[in-house]
């Protein structure tokens, strides 16, 4: 799919890895609108852009459809879709106090997979009703996975569980939208530079990226702008999950 001239919803677009294909975008020629918590500079990032934007908070699936729906009028339909929101908690499966607790797993779950698999239905449902471009592409959606979800460290296994919920259902959910012409792919980045890591003192870096190949640095919020943009931009990667990692294969811890 072309990326001038599209349409693009960008969620999580405040901050980070979306804020940077938010930019990437709009600098090849699409029309972006933002998605993010309000309260964040998603306004500010989206006014930069010439764009609009939408706050939600992905947890609330009312919320979320009222913001997708009013993104998708404000462009005039969507085409491509990117969605980061999530995270996880530090959290043993048996720890000096006890099991796991149910309700940290269930809310990392529904950050994470609930709230993308609610995305992506409502954003497949706007792109359906695309008129297809000359290949038959009616839409393209990138989610955000981890390399947790394949070899995710102590402590990790809701994230895991989560992350790997949002590899696993991209095949399925590019076969369910084949038909209609629409791509699903998620990327699954290594460290990134974004949030609280940023800006960490070099020795801290160097110590969190040695099990990487080459380059041994933390990923930049750019290398996946790159990635999403690579994806909406080559029709036969669809229904995969991307690393994006420099080669690193985390350790257990
Ligand atoms: N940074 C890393 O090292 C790394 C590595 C692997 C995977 N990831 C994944 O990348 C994503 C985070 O992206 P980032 O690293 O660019 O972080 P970031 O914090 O810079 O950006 C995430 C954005 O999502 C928004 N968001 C969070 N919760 C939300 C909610 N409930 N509703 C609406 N918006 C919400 C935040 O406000 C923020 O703007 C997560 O899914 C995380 O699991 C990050």
């Amino acid at each position: 799919m072309q990326v001038a001239g599209s349409h693009a919803v960008v969620v999580g677009g405040a901050s980070g890895m979306a804020r940077a294909t938010a930019e990437l975008l709009a600098a090849r020629g699409a029309r972006v609108a933002v998605l993010d918590r309000p309260g964040t500079a998603g306004a500010e990032v989206a006014a930069a852009l010439g764009g609009t934007f939408h706050p939600l908070d992905v947890l609330d699936a009312d919320a979320t459809e009222a913001a997708i729906e009013a993104a998708a009028e404000a462009l005039g339909g969507i085409h491509i879709a990117v969605n980061t929101p999530g995270g996880g908690v530090a959290r043993r499966t048996v720890g000096k106090d006890g099991p796991h607790p149910l309700d940290e797993f269930r809310g990392v779950i529904e950050l994470n997979l609930v709230a993308t698999f609610n995305l992506n239905r409502l954003q497949a449902w706007v792109m359906s009703r695309n008129e297809p471009d000359e290949d038959g592409e009616r839409g393209v959606i990138v989610n955000t996975a981890s390399i947790a979800a394949f070899e995710g460290q102590i402590g990790q296994v809701a994230y895991t569980a989560a992350k790997a919920g949002i590899a696993g259902m991209a095949l399925v959910m590019a076969r369910d939208l084949g038909g209609l012409g629409i791509r699903v792919n998620a990327i699954a980045p290594s460290l990134f530079a974004t949030g609280l890591v940023q800006g960490i003192p070099p020795e801290m870096e160097a110590q969190l990226t040695k099990d990487a190949a080459f380059p041994r640095r933390m990923g930049r919020p750019d290398e996946y702008a790159k990635l999403a943009v690579a994806i909406v931009e080559n029709p036969m990667l669809n229904g995969g999950t991307i690393r994006l990692d420099a080669g690193t294969r985390f350790s257990a811890k």
